[in-house]
């Protein structure tokens, strides 16, 4: 399936490291799950959709809250679904079904859905615009739209800490321009109500949220999960052994600061953002 320009490319290797390291994102962006519950207010009978649903944490859990509802996962990738596929079948959830479909500019049923929510899947549009227009089609008058966002990396340890920690043994690729496609798009507040306001969504509200992420139980798994980030690991299998290891240790030492006892957990902001289609 072709992807959109400016996107990683996800119906790739983007998505097969999302797919190896499932349970790390998983564990990763808890957090922000939980946040993005408390916000959206799931109902029995809602029917959800989940943009960017990757592997589908948050779909099941939005199955589990809309019991008789349904929810509808999209996402680029196709072995992300497949994924999403299995584990709801392993954890007997059935109210959910899973397409591979670019959300910008699938065919969406009008107005079928009472609820749109997306945990980190909704910045790497190349016309957020109209993307979300087509998001707000697909919402029934007065239906919900919430989501959680990545806030600047400038604001981001997860960003910061690696950068610094390695920067002196390779070139670690520096995020996209702030209004192009990438996981800190939708970081300034005045974007976000302007891209939503265009596409015809209501109320837009941003509340920061300032859970970490957390990057692993130790510094062991911490090293190795910042290390596999795709930006990372083909800079660093470039490097001969002997700095390889040096770098490693600076980066070991850098996430050192960042061990609590709930795990080595690096900030990295976002927005829980809420907007409605209208009525
Ligand atoms: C940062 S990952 C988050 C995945 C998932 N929401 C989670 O919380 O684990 C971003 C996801 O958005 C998906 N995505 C990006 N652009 C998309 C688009 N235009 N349509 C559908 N999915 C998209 C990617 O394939 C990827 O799975």
């Amino acid at each position: 399936m072709a992807e959109s320009a400016g996107t990683p490319e996800w119906d790739g290797a983007t998505g097969d490291h999302w797919v190896a390291y499932e349970e790390k994102y998983n564990a990763a962006m808890f957090r922000y799950g939980e946040r993005l519950f408390a916000g959206a207010g799931v109902r029995p009978d809602d029917r959800v959709l989940d943009v960017g649903c990757g592997c589908g944490q948050t779909t099941r859990v939005a199955a589990r809250l809309a019991a008789e509802g349904s929810v509808h996962g999209v996402d680029l990738s196709a072995a992300m679904l497949a994924r999403a596929r299995e584990r709801a079948a392993e954890e007997g959830v059935g109210n959910v079904r899973f397409e591979q479909a670019d959300a910008q500019v699938h065919d969406f049923d009008a107005g079928a859905y009472d609820l749109a929510i997306s945990r980190n899947g909704v910045m790497f549009f190349a016309d957020p615009v109209a993307a979300f227009a087509n998001v707000r089609r697909a919402l029934r008058p007065a239906g919900r739209l919430v989501f959680v966002c990545w806030r600047a990396p400038e604001e981001s340890a997860y960003s910061l800490v690696p950068r610094a920690a390695l920067g002196r043994y390779v070139t670690v690729p520096g995020p996209p321009g702030a209004d192009e496609p990438g996981p800190n798009s939708l970081a300034d507040p005045d974007r976000v109500r302007d891209v939503l306001g265009r596409a015809g969504l209501a109320d837009v509200q941003l509340e920061p949220e300032d859970e970490p992420m957390y990057v692993g139980a130790d510094l062991d798994e911490a090293v190795d999960f910042v290390l596999n980030r795709q930006s990372l690991r083909e800079p660093m299998a470039e490097l001969d052994a002997a700095t390889t290891a040096k770098a490693t240790e600076e980066l070991r030492e850098a996430l050192a600061s960042y061990v609590t006892p709930e795990g080595v957990l690096l900030r990295s902001p976002a927005w829980l953002v809420t907007a409605h289609a209208p009525a």
